[in-house]
């Protein structure tokens, strides 16, 4: 008998956002190494989602088995790395919205620098103002934004 309850296994999402504490000269490769260790690790965990970097703030999605979920948002709450990490969002989710390769793509890329902009337009950007699904919707534009600009390059 697994003493793993099924809600552990069951389906959850958590959305939050923090203030980075990389030098912006070192945002590009402090980000680098993060995705780096996140596609290994969510991999083993079962888990997808986005990490969205933005003047400052990161912004990310995860999604995967409860259990999952909760252990890695406990160990990325404890990064040095970033500071002020607040829940958005979390609970039971019906379906992904993210897969494995949303995580991957380099979060400083043309397109999310694109979509950074678009955001920088409207003034400044303040996550504690988002609520859950404002800022799911964000993310999941970016990996929409981030497939077509795919698809457009290997065309
Ligand atoms: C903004 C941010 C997002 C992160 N996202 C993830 C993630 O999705 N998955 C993960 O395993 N680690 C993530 N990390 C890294 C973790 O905080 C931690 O360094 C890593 O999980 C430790 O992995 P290790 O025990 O294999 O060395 C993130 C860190 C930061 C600062």
């Amino acid at each position: 008998m697994s003493s793993v309850s099924p809600s552990s296994r069951s389906l959850h999402r958590l959305v939050y956002f923090s203030r980075s504490l990389l030098r912006p000269e070192d945002l590009e490769t402090g980000v680098e190494a993060i995705i780096r260790r996140s596609i290994d690790n969510n991999r083993i965990d079962n888990i997808t989602g986005l990490l969205f970097c933005h003047d400052g703030w990161f912004l990310q999605a995860l999604e995967g088995p409860a259990l999952a979920v909760q252990t890695a948002f406990g160990r990325i709450g404890r990064d040095p790395r970033h500071e002020g990490v607040k829940v958005l969002g979390a609970g039971p989710a019906e379906q992904r919205l993210f897969r494995e390769w949303d995580m991957c793509a380099r979060t400083l890329s043309m397109v999310d620098q694109e979509v950074s902009r678009t955001l920088a337009r409207r003034g400044a950007f303040d996550p504690a103002r988002l609520s859950a699904e404002a800022a799911t919707r964000l993310l999941t534009t970016l990996r929409t934004v981030r497939a077509d600009a795919a698809r457009r390059f290997v065309a």
